[in-house]
């Protein structure tokens, strides 16, 4: 792979969250808030909550499942947000202040895989938006989702799968590889050069990222492994409208949080020739007003044993 996809930032999330994924672009902001809302709301309805219920929120960011939950369940619901970002779980509390929601909620500095401070069976259910890609022993935190679970509690976990593009990425380099050095469309080498840098490229380390070595049936077969039972899977594609329409919005998103932006790859590896190049022939492509894009979404339920 071009470069180590995640880098050194200790806080990648916080910075992801909060800026690149909308490229701190308020329409681009609305377009994916509105995703996101519809897959935040799946989570929830898979969780079945009802009045008087306990729901974690792992991986929380800016806490979006966890107060969608209380707006719509009420406030005897009674919501835990855990994180491996202080920033975001700071970031989340503020939040919970504003909505007037802080007595409903608990906070924990804790990963998805030791779900420290949060007791055996507390919890009526788990749920995960976008989380356990990034989580590299997945096993390991369905079981801690078992654990705190109560007998009968439920999991309803709502997770991106990015295999395809990583294959996809593969692809472009088997290609190139095998064309002779000399030949090899010279926009497709900066395509790959690009895309390299967001996303594994070789079979070895796409096999070896979290965001990348699984696909849903391995989520299912996981929870299965981990002793949930009652497993119901749903893969969701959906081809639709690009949300990000412009290029300097394009410039400055990345596709998930352990991804550099593509401003950030052209600065630090494409000449200046390189950046024109690549953006003759890119720019019309992002700015199409019929361009596309394709989410895959895979939701998984299922239920801890007893009760
Ligand atoms: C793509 S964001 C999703 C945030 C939120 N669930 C949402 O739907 O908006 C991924 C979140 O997972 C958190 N995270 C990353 N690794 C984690 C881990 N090992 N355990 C718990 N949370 C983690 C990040 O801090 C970030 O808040």
């Amino acid at each position: 792979m071009g470069n180590e996809v995640g880098g050194s930032d200790p806080d990648p999330w916080s910075r992801w969250l909060l800026h690149h994924r909308d490229a701190d672009d308020p329409q681009v902001r609305r377009a994916m808030r509105a995703a996101v809302d519809r897959y935040v709301d799946r989570v929830i309805d898979g969780a079945r909550l009802a009045p008087g219920h306990s729901l974690l929120d792992v991986g929380t960011g800016e806490g979006l499942v966890a107060f969608r939950a209380l707006e719509r369940v009420g406030r005897s619901l009674r919501v835990s947000l855990a994180d491996v970002s202080a920033t975001l779980l700071e970031h989340a509390r503020a939040r919970a202040g504003e909505l007037g929601v802080l007595d409903r909620c608990a906070f924990f500095a804790a990963s998805a895989d030791r779900l420290d401070g949060l007791a055996d069976a507390s919890m009526d259910a788990v749920a995960t938006r976008s989380v356990l890609a990034y989580v590299d022993d997945k096993l390991g935190a369905l079981r801690e989702f078992r654990r705190v679970l109560k007998a009968g509690g439920r999991i309803s976990l709502g997770e991106p799968v990015f295999q395809d593009e990583a294959l996809g990425v593969q692809a472009i380099r088997s290609m190139l590889d095998a064309a002779p050095a000399e030949q090899g469309d010279s926009l497709m080498r900066l395509v790959h050069r690009w895309r390299a840098a967001q996303f594994p490229d070789t079979t070895a380390s796409i096999m070896a990222s979290p965001l990348t070595n699984y696909n849903e049936r391995d989520l299912l077969r996981l929870a299965q492994a981990a002793g949930f039972v009652d497993l119901h899977l749903e893969l969701h594609v959906d081809v639709g409208p690009s949300t990000i329409k412009s290029w300097d919005a394009f410039l400055d998103s990345s596709p998930h949080p352990l991804a550099p932006t593509l401003r950030q790859i052209m600065d630090e590896q494409f000449t200046s020739s390189e950046r024109q190049s690549f953006e003759r022939g890119m720019r019309p492509v992002i700015e199409d007003p019929n361009a596309v894009s394709t989410d895959r979404m895979a939701y998984l339920t299922a239920r801890k044993p007893g009760a």
